[in-house]
């Protein structure tokens, strides 16, 4: 078999280096407007300075007495501690390294505890609703965060009141000694920190407090809320936290579930292999799997992916998040007034207008199938979105149903568009979308 290699259509144009080098810089292609943030965010320099420092010591890790390997290994482990201490982890919590925020869940779900009833609702991206097991309870989308807070109050008394009657499974299992709650298999809430099509913030801290008031543990998927505002799982009273690096500045394939040591050693490995293990034997099936976050972590770990990681969270920690913030909504606040300022555009939304939210905006261009949009912005206007129903369906679905009948409008599209922004979104790349989609929706009209 021969193998021909391809060469590269055009020459790929130059990185962008910033003039200032800071950390929280980020990379990407000159006049490429890039507002699909909360799909892929871009590099971060702290991220690309981390991999390239690390390169020329390319070596295994937790495999070699090597100079270059115990580098390595220390490098893994700190990113590991670094990542930990971001995200406020307790004594007993493990930092176990996934490849992105759907394998931190599915591990989490892997390692539930039998007969562990999950709450979750109808809101969360497909990596929250399709891992859970059979038998988990999914609440409807609510209509604001404070009815999220009641809804799973009662979801949470109901499942208890079946289990002190024995019909069904209580919210135990994880309830401290003397609350006065009977004990039964355990629940887990698992929610969204902020939605993936909206962007609108979920009132974790309250939240976790009811999952708190009736001993359920709570798992918050904050792949979209990490990159935008600090999130300590101390504070917030969160038992599990789940990230992707990828949407977090750092290159793909490496996330993060962090959390309650006890689940997850109790729990066969999520992969079986190499470094899972402190003992094999002869016998087939004679082997003890190692305690801690190696037991999840067998194979050889994505080194580079950790080490960007925790770089990235250096960064963040060292930054005014305030002032980051406050640049963000200003640019979100531009974006959502010039969207509301076009005719034919529909905002989708699950809370109320003025709802907190992540800089994430997601719309429909009425009469227009949104594919097409989204493909057009790209060709004629090197503008990148993204366009669909989000790995969101039955939010996503709902939030049009809903946006046709707050708009009157009977001609909207059955997927719909997404611009989000980050480190590095300019309000030069909002006024490029609301000037081409100005354009398209007058071309479109005449
Ligand atoms: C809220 C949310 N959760 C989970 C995921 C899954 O992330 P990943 O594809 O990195 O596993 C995404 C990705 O878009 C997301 O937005």
């Amino acid at each position: 078999m021969t193998v021909t290699l391809v060469p590269p259509p055009a020459p790929l144009p130059a990185l962008l280096a910033p003039a200032s080098s800071r950390p929280l810089d980020v990379l990407g292609v000159p006049g490429q407007t890039n507002l699909d943030h909360a799909a892929s965010a871009p590099c971060a320099r702290a991220a690309a300075d981390a991999v390239a420092e690390l390169l020329p010591w390319y070596a295994s890790v937790h495999r070699g007495a090597g100079a270059l390997s115990r580098r390595c290994t220390l490098a893994y482990e700190r990113a590991r501690q670094t990542v930990g201490d971001f995200f406020g982890a307790r004594p007993g919590d493990h930092v176990i390294f996934t490849r992105n925020t759907t394998d931190a869940l599915n591990l989490l779900a892997r390692a539930l505890p039998a007969g562990t009833t999950v709450v979750t609702f109808a809101g969360e991206h497909h990596a929250n609703l399709l891992p859970w097991p059979r038998g988990s309870v999914r609440l409807p989308v609510p209509a604001s965060p404070g009815e999220a807070v009641r809804a799973l109050d009662a979801a949470l008394t109901e499942l208890r009141r079946d289990a002190t009657t024995g019909t069904a499974v209580a919210a135990g299992g994880a309830h401290p000694a003397g609350s006065g709650h009977p004990a039964g298999p355990p629940v887990l809430v698992a929610v969204t920190g902020a939605s993936n099509v909206t962007g609108e913030r979920w009132p974790v801290a309250e939240l976790a407090a009811v999952a708190r008031r009736h001993a359920a543990r709570i798992a918050v998927d904050a792949a979209q809320l990490a990159p935008h505002a600090p999130v300590d799982v101390a504070a917030l009273g969160v038992d599990y936290l789940a990230v992707s690096g990828h949407k977090l500045y750092a290159p793909f394939g490496a996330g993060v579930l962090l959390g309650r040591g006890d689940w997850l050693d109790a729990a066969l490995p999520y992969l079986a292999g190499g470094g899972a293990t402190s003992h094999v034997g002869d016998a087939t099936h004679e082997v003890r799997w190692a305690a801690g976050p190696a037991r999840h972590e067998a194979g050889t770990p994505n080194l580079l992916g950790a080490v960007a990681l925790a770089a990235v969270c250096t960064a963040l920690a060292d930054a005014d998040r305030d002032a980051l913030h406050a640049r963000e909504q200003a640019l979100l606040a531009r974006l959502r007034q010039g969207l509301a300022a076009l005719p034919d555009v529909v905002e989708l939304r699950t809370f109320g207008p003025d709802a907190p939210r992540v800089g994430i905006v997601s719309f429909v261009v009425a009469g227009r199938d949104s594919a097409e949009v989204a493909a057009e912005l790209a060709a004629r206007h090197d503008v990148g979105v993204r366009d669909g129903l989000f790995c969101a369906h039955p939010l996503a679905r709902r939030l049009l149903t809903e946006a046709a009948a707050r708009s009157g409008r009977r001609d909207l599209p059955p997927t719909a568009l997404r611009a989000s922004l980050g480190l590095g979104s300019t309000a030069r790349d909002v006024d490029r979308l609301l000037a081409a989609l100005a354009e398209l929706v007058g071309s479109g009209r005449g």
